[in-house]
């Protein structure tokens, strides 16, 4: 089996992991350009992380500048082999409130503007996506935040947009009316490109406001999300350092497989 490295892709409010033993910061080329910053290497109770700021440290990257292919390149790179995104998003739900911490599964992927594969013209491939979220690590994160005592709720659907504008009010009911659970600007395409790099992926996706459709609350705004996050970043790092305590130093397989996504993928034969 593999060893284990942990790779975290920090949002909006999160752009450094403290408490890293040997810590240092690495500049990691890729062939797909600039991944958003240099990478964070170092080690938590002995498992080795990499951490990356996805809007760059100073939050410089807009989401549809991001180039999410050489994120993940570059982590794939270094030997990570699971990937655990946090990521600020909007709420569909009124009991899914600013704060709240939710393991969404699915997501609906209404991005437009972002390269989406490493795949094209000359080599083909295309993996299977049902099922978005690696569920064992899934659940190493579900039980790193019950041992920390932060309530997480498991399973839901984020959808991707475009952005950078918020959503419109029409949009937000549209959304709700699909049956989404949070809205977000970044985890499309990262997790269709981190399973293309047969990666396992898992987004924790921090609630900061209601976008816009509830009655009883103002429209999302700017200083609403970064209060919001920071209020609960210590959270999050409580999270990832129980996570890495207690994550198998051996890559256990993938239940559904996302570690090898590529075996059934490629269509193209070797010698065309
Ligand atoms: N990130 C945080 N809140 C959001 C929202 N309401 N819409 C899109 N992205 C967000």
């Amino acid at each position: 089996m593999a060893k284990s490295r942990l790779g975290v892709i920090g949002g909006s409010g999160l752009y450094d992991l403290p408490g890293l033993a040997n810590p240092r910061w690495e500049h990691v080329p890729t062939p797909w350009g600039e991944p958003s910053d240099l990478l964070h290497f170092g080690e938590l109770d002995g498992l080795e992380m990499v951490f990356l700021p996805r809007h760059g440290r100073g939050h410089r990257i807009p989401p549809t500048e991001i180039d999410y292919r050489a994120n993940i390149d570059a982590l794939k790179r270094v030997g990570v082999t699971d990937v655990v995104s946090i990521s600020a998003c909007g709420s569909f739900r009124d009991e899914l409130s600013p704060g709240t911490f939710v393991l969404v599964d699915q997501f609906i992927d209404r991005t437009f503007a972002r390269e989406k594969s490493f795949f094209g013209t000359g080599c083909v491939a295309h993996v299977s996506f049902a099922h978005p979220v690696s569920p064992g690590l899934a659940d190493l994160v579900e039980a790193a935040a019950q041992a920390e005592d932060i309530p997480v709720r498991r399973g839901g659907t984020y959808l991707v947009m475009e952005g950078p504008q918020f959503s419109t009010l029409a949009e937000s009911h549209l959304y709700r009316s699909w049956g989404c659970d949070v809205i977000g600007m970044t985890n499309m395409p990262e997790a269709k490109l981190a399973r293309e790099a047969e990666l396992c992926y898992a987004t924790v996706a921090m609630v900061t406001d209601y976008d816009c459709w509830h009655p009883d609350h103002g429209d999302v705004d700017v200083p609403s999300i970064l209060r919001t996050v920071a209020d609960n970043g210590e959270k999050a790092r409580r999270l990832i350092a129980r996570l890495a305590r207690d994550f198998p130093r051996e890559h256990p397989p993938c239940p559904i497989g996302s570690d090898l996504a590529l075996e059934t993928a490629i269509i193209t034969p070797p010698d065309a």
